[in-house]
């Protein structure tokens, strides 16, 4: 069976010290609820004071960006090798990213092998918009998205997928846990045929879209969704660990069952 994960994603929120407050908050808890790995996502300017708060817990540390360089001038970018000193994962290709900084899939591509290469582990956001969906042509976004994300790569290695369709991002409208179990074992069965059956079956698929702790049994129940990367709910102590420790349980109690 895969190991679930729940990630935090905090975006652009908390300062340097609001970071380190809400991290404290989370660590003795968290740090003790076996079988989920817990990652955060903190903003960039926080990493290195997250990291040495997280030094001896077993929540894991993540980057929301890199650029696909390792050093160079590239005013105001951060590499694969920095983040690699400090993280575990790097989040790749947020739709937030792709609509505002305009990011394309080349470049997501780009940004995948590096993260590989320096031993990171990406978890690549892919996801339809409003009017894909209402035109039924999430299947065609999506793997659109992962055959170009993914070309030229002939290994998956640590990658993590994550589902997050843009109008269940911050809407409060999450899809439900049988749309988004249908759209990740189409991701599943997408990755067999690019690959081979064996990466597709240890490969994780998270869902992600107004995920909370109201909700998130929904999606940890279902078959093929491996846990949540979490925007707005990672943001309160209470929610995410709610978020964590219910993954835990429904997960231990369908792996006894
Ligand atoms: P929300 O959970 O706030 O909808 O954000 C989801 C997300 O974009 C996580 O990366």
């Amino acid at each position: 069976m895969r190991t679930p994960l729940i990630a935090g994603n905090w975006k652009m929120n908390t300062t340097v010290s609001e970071a380190k407050e809400l991290v404290h908050k989370i660590l003795k808890v968290l740090d003790k609820i076996e079988n989920v790995e817990k990652v955060i996502c903190p903003p960039f300017v926080s990493l290195a004071a997250v990291a040495e708060i997280l030094k001896y817990s077993s929540i894991k540390l993540g980057a929301q960006n890199m650029y696909f360089k390792d050093k160079g001038a590239y005013t105001g970018e951060v590499s694969p090798l920095m983040l690699a000193d400090l993280c575990e994962y790097v989040i790749i290709g947020h739709s937030e990213r792709r609509q505002y900084f305009n990011e394309t899939d080349g470049l997501i591509n780009k940004k995948v092998k590096a993260a590989l290469e320096a031993g990171l582990k990406p978890i690549l956001c892919i996801g339809e918009k409003l009017e894909e969906n209402e035109a039924g042509k999430t299947e065609k976004v999506v793997s659109r998205q992962l055959y170009l994300a993914l070309a030229d790569m002939d290994r998956l290695s640590g990658t993590v997928i994550a589902y997050e369709p843009v109008w269940a991002i911050g809407s409060g409208r999450s899809a439900t846990g049988e749309q988004a179990n249908e759209t990740i074992g189409f991701i599943r069965q997408k990755i067999a045929n690019l690959y081979d059956r064996v990466t597709a079956q240890n490969l994780r698929i998270l869902y992600g879209g107004s995920v909370t702790a109201d909700n998130i049994s929904e999606f940890v129940k279902q078959i093929e969704i491996d846990g949540a990367l979490v925007g707005g709910a990672s943001l309160q102590a209470e929610q995410f660990i709610s978020i964590v420790r219910q993954t835990a349980d429904i997960r231990s109690h369908l792996a006894s069952g």
